[in-house]
């Protein structure tokens, strides 16, 4: 129904003389396209559009379709214009019944860390695999590995944050494994940063643990137990990827929930003050202004750079506990999504999205060479409370306990396979729209 309503939107909109001029240009240049095509049958896919002129940022160019396998994802109407990549937000939309169900399980990936392993952990429920994302108005087509590694030929990503991006990178491997399976060839002394390289496509990918993205002196262990409160300098990047910087073609990049943690803000070397850290004689300062100084400096780095890159701008991705919080019993059972409407948005994840929504919108300015995209998988994120590993972050968590056991709970990482799988079909999309 909703689908029904959208397409006469676009019947509608079609009639609006401004936007009708818009669609006989991306006609035009779609034949254009088609002609290039047949007088250079090369099965190589270019990937050229990292270098955008700094135009009209509203309209995605039109996709190319350099290879026949991206005419069957992305059937072309007799419009002329290709689905899934025109006047449709991929964002916003519902989870749809996938009775495909997913493309990877525990046993044919073996790089699933435990914490997330759920299938093996021994969940009992498996109705939360069986969704994949429908954006409203457009086709999400699935996540092609083959295609990606085409397009990754010589060229190398970095998923820059903190342990969500490394769920990420997990599901993404997973997802590759299929067409390559990857070698790793470096990882830091705590396993949190890696870096994988797959051999035939010659195509190197990374994910650096960052999780301020700024310089800070954190004093945690593995397990979170904090021995004093984060230093965090709120003018100082991270060293750990900048100095990586210029290796990158594509970056995936976030901030997130490590800002709520205490911490005490320098600026200049200066003690400005503190988040929630109840010291005495220092200024309490809420953490979204640390926040919002953090991506503007990153982002701010990454556009003013010479070395140019496709930055993917994660937003904040929000946790289920419920009935308390990590630290204080709260859980996520739930076995199926919320429907739009049926959830809100927390406050801690509507300030962060917001300082997120309005420091990308200052960053696309700057596009000087460099393709800033926001990837904005907070609220589809949100509608899957029940994609969470829950108790099930550890093996066989009621083994020998009564059902009702207390045991730590996981309501903010992603099972693998799970919801997250989903955030590869978004990132693919933007890819091929350039
Ligand atoms: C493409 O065609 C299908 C059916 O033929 C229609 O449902 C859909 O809305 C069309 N999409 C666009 C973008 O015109
Ligand atoms: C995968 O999980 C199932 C339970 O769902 C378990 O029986 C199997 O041993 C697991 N496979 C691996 C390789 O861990
Ligand atoms: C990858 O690099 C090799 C060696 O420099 C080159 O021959 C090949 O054309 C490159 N392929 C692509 C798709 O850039
Ligand atoms: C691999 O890619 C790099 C660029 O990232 C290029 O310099 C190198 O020549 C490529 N090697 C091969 C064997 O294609
Ligand atoms: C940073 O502090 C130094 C002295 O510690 C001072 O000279 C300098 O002007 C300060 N810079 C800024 C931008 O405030
Ligand atoms: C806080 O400031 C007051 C007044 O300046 C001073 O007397 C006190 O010693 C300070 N406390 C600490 C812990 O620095
Ligand atoms: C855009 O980037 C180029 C190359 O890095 C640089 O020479 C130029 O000054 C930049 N322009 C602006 C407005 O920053
Ligand atoms: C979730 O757990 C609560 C508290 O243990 C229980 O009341 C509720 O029925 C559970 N819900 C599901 C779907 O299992």
């Amino acid at each position: 129904m909703k689908n029904m309503k959208l397409t006469m939107n676009n019947t509608q909109l079609l009639l609006n003389q401004k936007h009708y001029q818009v669609y006989i240009k991306i006609a035009i240049c779609l034949l254009v396209i088609w002609f290039t095509y047949h007088f250079y049958s090369s099965t190589s896919i270019q990937f050229s559009s990292v270098i955008v002129t700094n135009g009209d940022h509203k309209l995605p160019p039109p996709l190319p379709p350099a290879n026949p396998t991206l005419f069957d994802q992305f059937p072309v109407n007799n419009t002329g214009i290709p689905q899934g990549s025109l006047e449709c937000d991929i964002f916003t939309g519902e989870w749809v019944r996938d009775r495909a169900g997913p493309r990877y399980t525990n046993n044919s990936c073996n790089t699933i860390e435990h914490h997330q392993n759920c299938m093996y952990n021994g969940r009992p429920d498996t109705d939360y695999i069986y969704w994949r994302w429908s954006p409203f108005g457009c086709e999400l087509p699935t996540f092609d590995a083959k295609l990606f590694l085409q397009y990754m030929r010589n060229k190398s990503m970095a998923f820059i944050g903190d342990s969500i991006s490394r769920n990420h990178v997990q599901s993404l491997l997973c997802i590759l494994s299929q067409v390559e399976e990857a070698i790793e060839v470096y990882h830091d002394e705590e396993y949190r940063s890696k870096r994988w390289f797959f051999g035939s496509y010659n195509f190197t990918l990374s994910v650096i643990w960052s999780p301020f993205l700024l310089k800070a002196d954190i004093f945690e262990d593995n397990d979170g137990h904090s021995s004093g409160a984060i230093e965090l300098h709120l003018d100082e990047l991270d060293s750990v990827w900048v100095n990586e910087f210029t290796n990158f073609n594509y970056i995936m990049i976030s901030g997130g929930k490590w800002f709520l943690k205490t911490a005490v803000y320098y600026d200049n070397n200066t003690l400005i003050g503190c988040h929630s850290c109840n010291k005495e004689n220092v200024t309490e300062i809420e953490f979204n202004y640390a926040y919002r100084k953090a991506i503007r400096a990153v982002l701010d780095f990454i556009m003013k750079s010479d070395h140019k890159v496709y930055t993917f701008f994660r937003t904040t991705t929000p946790d289920h506990f419920e009935n308390g919080e990590w630290n204080t019993g709260g859980y996520c059972n739930r076995t199926g999504p919320f429907k739009s409407g049926e959830v809100n948005m927390r406050d801690v994840d509507k300030t962060m999205r917001d300082v997120e929504l309005e420091e990308f919108e200052n960053a696309k300015e700057l596009m000087n060479g460099s393709v800033l995209r926001l990837f904005d998988t907070t609220r589809l994120s949100l509608l899957r409370p029940d994609g969470h590993p829950g108790p099930y972050r550890a093996f066989h968590p009621f083994d020998g306990k009564d059902r009702n056991a207390k045991v730590q709970n996981d309501c903010l990482h992603w099972c693998l396979p799970g919801p997250i799988d989903s955030w590869n079909d978004l990132m693919m999309n933007l890819l091929l729209q350039g």
